[in-house]
């Protein structure tokens, strides 16, 4: 199945790479140009123990995949999950 995850943080990042590691197509978007910079070159941005193995070989296997161009990542998703910032309300807490 083709998946894309909106929003690359310790959420998307760990549900991303789980769905590569069942067997998923993922693209992985996010608006910072940094952070999918490093996870194209390979560099893990958060620490989860264990994700780095799981990472590594959804990377290699070619089922991984990142970007910041929205309408390219979610191209033919069947899936679509958003894995955002929660909008604060006027006070600042969640809503
Ligand atoms: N981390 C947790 O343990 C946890 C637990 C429960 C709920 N949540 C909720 O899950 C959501 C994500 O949390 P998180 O910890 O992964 O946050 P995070 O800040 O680590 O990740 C959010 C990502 O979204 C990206 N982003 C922001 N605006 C974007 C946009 N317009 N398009 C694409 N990407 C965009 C940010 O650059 C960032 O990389 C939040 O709503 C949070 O409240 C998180």
């Amino acid at each position: 199945m083709k998946i894309a995850v909106v929003g690359t943080g310790y959420v998307g990042l760990v549900t991303g790479t789980c769905f590569a590691e069942t067997g998923n197509q993922v693209t992985c978007v996010d608006i910072d140009v940094n952070k999918i910079e490093k996870l194209k070159n390979g560099v893990i941005t958060i620490y989860e123990p264990g994700l780095d193995v799981l990472f590594d070989r959804n990377i290699k296997e070619d089922r991984l995949h990142f970007t910041t161009n929205l309408a390219e990542g979610i191209k033919d998703a069947e899936v679509i999950f958003l894995a955002l910032p929660t909008p604060p309300v006027k006070m600042g807490q969640p809503i």
